[in-house]
């Protein structure tokens, strides 16, 4: 049971709390690089723990990112002009490198004042479709983590930007809690509860969603890793040509600060929940595997091809009380939650719950053994920061070789460990629960 005191620890990100001074230790998405494309194009306003940033891509190309407020009298520079290698402030022309540095202060000649003070400038790197931001203390900066996402073609990888009113971590624990899979987003993951004559459920590459185990009450396995913990929901798993019995595995890596991997048969999702502040969360979708994607089709997928509730020029997910959560109800009889796609379902849940969950009030079950494990990790990391420690996995520096595992049946006797061997579990391996 999670105190009041707790949710506080674990909700507030704001410069001054103890989860806000732990995520600032870490490289975090800002932005996606489709939000600034090219050079001199429009500066982006952006938010990231209760922080205002303005995020531009240079004249040669170079990323840069400042404080939102001009550092002479605070105009914003989200109106900025954006040319000649900088950002120029419009209401008195100051213009700014991507580092900082003072280029112009046309209503002050004084060039040492230039040369002896800076804009309020912060680390950026271009990695994965993302634009990924260091804000914390500039002498603790850590090495920058790569994921497989960062890997193969362009056209391999999709990424996608929800901003959603709601608290991070209520999205996140939705993100390890196996057993609402096969409930919410049974239009995909179970599509024959229809069950109507002749429906034939589409089973092409991207509805492989269509998870092969219905049992949403799984066992959940769950191991600490160095950058967080890795879970297997373990359900029946059908016997083998030889009748050999089987358990059937899910498991989802979890990495702090915000991440996770969903596992899908033909490709992975990365997916990482960046708090804006306290009550909205950038939820960045990464898509990833060995063949191109089809942007429209993964849209269509994802349910965020309904522009009503989201599009891709702000990312902002429009979904609240007012509107029923974005829910068509006329809609039910042939889309179940009537939130048509994994993105809506997942982000208007998140919404429903109030911008911070009351856990307090929870009354929790046995499949929700992911959801507490990952409170308890997170408290452990924030205290162990509070203490002068580091936090989780701030010390890794290559996450290329975790993967998930869609649901796979594995003999009784097996280990689920053994098709992850780059997951950072705790060894040696044990052998599988007798009778799962
Ligand atoms: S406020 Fe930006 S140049 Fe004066
Ligand atoms: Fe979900």
């Amino acid at each position: 049971m999670i105190t009041e005191a707790d949710n506080v620890l674990l909700t507030r990100v704001g410069p001054t709390t103890p989860m806000g001074r732990m995520l600032r230790r870490y490289w975090l998405p800002v932005c996606t690089s489709r939000q600034v494309a090219q050079p001199d194009c429009a500066p982006l306003r952006t938010r990231l723990l209760g922080e205002n940033f303005v995020v531009f891509r240079d004249t040669s190309g170079r990323i840069g990112m400042l404080e939102e407020y001009c550092m002479h009298r605070r105009a914003s520079l989200a109106l900025a002009r954006v040319e000649d290698n900088g950002i120029r402030c419009l209401y008195h022309g100051w213009k700014f490198g991507v580092d900082g540095e003072i280029q112009e202060t046309p209503n002050h000649c004084d060039e040492r004042f230039r040369r002896a003070f800076r804009a309020p400038a912060f680390s950026v790197r271009e990695a994965g479709g993302l634009i990924w931001a260091y804000i914390g203390p500039k002498d603790l900066e850590p090495s920058f983590q790569t994921y497989a996402f960062f890997e193969g073609p362009e056209e391999n990888r999709l990424v996608f930007r929800l901003n959603i009113a709601a608290n991070f971590l209520q999205l996140w624990e939705g993100g390890t809690d196996s057993s609402h899979v096969g409930i919410l987003h049974c239009n995909l993951a179970n599509p024959e509860w229809k069950n109507k004559p002749g429906f034939e459920p589409d089973r092409t590459d991207y509805t492989s969603v269509a998870l092969a185990n219905g049992d949403n009450a799984p066992d959940l396995e769950i191991e600490n890793t160095p950058y967080g913990y890795q879970y297997a929901a373990r359900r029946q798993g059908k016997p083998l040509a030889d009748g050999t019995r089987t358990y059937s595995a899910r498991v989802t890596p979890v990495i702090f600060p915000t991440g996770r991997i969903i596992p899908l048969a033909q490709y992975q999702f990365f997916v990482f929940e960046v708090p804006r502040d306290d009550v909205s969360t950038s939820t960045y979708i990464l898509a990833h595997g060995p063949k191109p994607f089809d942007r429209v089709k993964m849209k269509a997928v994802l349910g965020l091809d309904n522009e009503r509730l989201w599009n891709e020029d702000d990312c902002n997910y429009r979904a609240g009380p007012d509107n029923l959560f974005g829910q068509d109800r006329s809609k039910m009889d042939v889309v179940w939650s009537g939130l048509g796609g994994l993105g809506p379902e997942d982000a208007s849940i998140g919404v429903s719950m109030g911008p911070i969950v009351e856990r307090h009030k929870e009354a929790l079950v046995a499949a929700d053994k992911a959801v507490v494990r990952l409170r308890e990790r997170l408290l452990e990391s924030v205290r162990r920061h509070e203490t002068g420690g580091t936090p989780f996995g701030l010390e890794i520096t290559d996450y290329s070789k975790v993967r998930s595992l869609a649901d796979t049946d594995i003999p009784l006797d097996g280990c689920w460990q053994d098709l992850l061997p780059h997951n950072m579990g705790p060894g040696p391996r044990r052998p599988a629960m007798a009778g799962a």
